[in-house]
Order: C-alpha cells, then structure tokens, then sequence
C-alpha cells in the first residue's frame, strides 16, 4: 500500500518516538499510509533515517530527527524540527521505551536499573507530552498516545521498574487527559501484550525455545504483529474515537485476560 494523497491523515503531522524499531516504525508507517506528514524521533541512528526512507517509498513525506526521550531539551528541539518542516503538530505517539536488563526481586533490583527504566519508560513519556501538549493547544486540537504495556494492568514478578513505570503511563495519561480533554486534546494509552520487535527478540533471547514460551502466554496462540498495536494508535487519533478520552487500550491477544 502507498501513502494516500486522500487520507483521512493528509495535511496532519504526526510525531512519533522510538520510530527506529518495531511498533514505532509501523506506526510510523501506518501514519503515513494515512496521509500524514511523520517526523521519526529516536536515539538510533541511521535506523530512524531509515523509517523515513520507507515512507518516502511510500510516497510519503517524513523527516527523522535525532531525539533522547530523556532529556527535555532534546525532545523541545525534535519538536522545533516538525514545526520547521510541516507547520504544525496533530498527533504525538509516545512511545520510546526500554525493556529491563534482566529479572531481579525488587529488593536486590540495583538502583541504576530502577533508574534508567522510570528514566525513559515514564520521565520520558511525561517530558514528551509537556512540550507537544504547547503545540496542540496553538493549533486548537490533536490527539496523544502513550505506550504503556500488559505491564501496566497486571504486576510482573522480577520486573518491579518496567511494572512500575508502565503502570504509571496509564496513570499519567489519565491526569494529562483530564487536564486538556475540554481543550480538544485526546490523551489515551496502548498496553501491547508480547508483539514480535527488536525488544522482543532481545527478550527471547531470539530463540525458538523463548518464543515458544511467550507465546505459550498468548491465549490465541501466538504473539502480535506491530501493524496490529499501529491500526489502534491510527484509530485512537482518528474522528471514530473522538469521546474516548483517558482509556488505556490493552491489545494483547487475551494475555492480561483474567
Ligand atoms: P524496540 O526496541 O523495537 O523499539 C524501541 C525504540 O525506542 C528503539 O528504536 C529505541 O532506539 C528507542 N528508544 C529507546 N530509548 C530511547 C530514548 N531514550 N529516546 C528515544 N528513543 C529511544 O521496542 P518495541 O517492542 O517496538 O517497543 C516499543 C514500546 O512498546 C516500548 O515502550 C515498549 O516498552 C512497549 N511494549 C512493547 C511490547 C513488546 O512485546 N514488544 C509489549 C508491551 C509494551
């Protein structure tokens, strides 16, 4: 499929970080099948040029920008950039995040870890949010999503900070919800069970053995496809979903079902 001059997107500008990499890039993609404009903010280079460089062969229009979730100035800057190049800002997918270096009951977690998960899995989604939020308002309405995960509806053992900070995504997405719903800003959140990315690979150490385990968590039987978690993002910013404010939407395959 191409880029769509008549999408329901055309003349929007989606901002969309950890667009490098697996559910990201889909979105990414998926934004711009839609006839939006996508700027592709990662910390990995080339791989974010390279998200472009799919949308542009799309015959879509892109632009990637080197942007660390972390630190506030680098995102203020990313964002400058999507003004620069497009005008405007409709749409933010906050959704850069790290998995955990490995399982630890929280009390022998190490501090650093504890820190560099809540540092980028929920500081950055807050940084994020508080300097796209300025641009939506100019323009009078847009739509956030926030990436939260199966890990922020249930508690998984040995993963106390990924817990915690998906957790607190969905928390955090509800407080900024409220604060600008009557502003026209939809604020709402995508929890993915096990989707088959990168991340997931490092997870499974990328063996049939690991992902046979993980699937065996998947009540249907298999893990989701990043296109899968992307249509719900594309849905969440779109007019069909225009009184669905707040929600965390769990799409994973019945994992969390209980
Ligand atoms: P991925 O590892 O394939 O992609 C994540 C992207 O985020 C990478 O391109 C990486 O460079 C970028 N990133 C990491 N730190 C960053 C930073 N400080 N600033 C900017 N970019 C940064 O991972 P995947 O699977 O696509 O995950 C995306 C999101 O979905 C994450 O928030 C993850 O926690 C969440 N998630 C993933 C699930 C899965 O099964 N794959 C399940 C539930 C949630």
């Amino acid at each position: 499929m191409t880029a769509n001059e008549n999408g329901n997107y055309t003349g929007k500008v989606a901002f969309v970080t950890g667009g490098a990499s697996g559910i990201g890039r889909a979105t990414a993609l998926a934004f711009a099948r839609e006839g939006a404009s996508v700027v592709v903010a990662d910390v990995s280079e080339p791989s974010n040029q390279e998200t472009a460089r799919m949308i542009e062969e799309l015959g879509g229009q892109a632009i990637a920008v080197r942007c660390d979730v972390t630190r506030g100035e680098d995102v203020k800057v990313a964002l400058d950039k999507t003004v620069d190049a497009f005008g405007r800002l409709d749409f933010a997918f906050n959704n850069a995040g790290i998995e955990p270096r490995k399982a630890a009951p929280t009390a022998e977690y190490e501090e650093d870890e504890w820190n560099r998960i809540i540092d980028i899995d929920l500081r950055g989604v807050f940084l994020c949010m508080k300097h796209e939020i300025p641009l939506i308002l100019k323009q009078g309405r847009g739509a956030i999503v926030n990436t939260s995960s199966g890990a922020g509806i249930i508690g998984i053992k040995g993963s106390p900070a990924y817990t915690a900070a998906k957790h607190g995504v969905i928390g955090l997405t509800k407080a900024a919800a409220l604060d600008y719903a009557a502003q026209n800003i939809r604020i709402n959140a995508v929890c993915p069970g096990y989707i088959d990315t990168p991340m997931m690979g490092r997870f499974t150490g990328g063996t049939d053995e690991g992902r046979a385990k993980v699937i065996a968590e998947e009540p249907v039987g298999r893990m989701g496809k990043p296109e899968e978690i992307a249509a719900a993002v594309v849905w969440l910013c779109s007019d069909a979903a225009a009184f669905v404010v707040g929600h965390a939407m769990i799409i994973d395959g019945g994992q969390t079902v209980q």
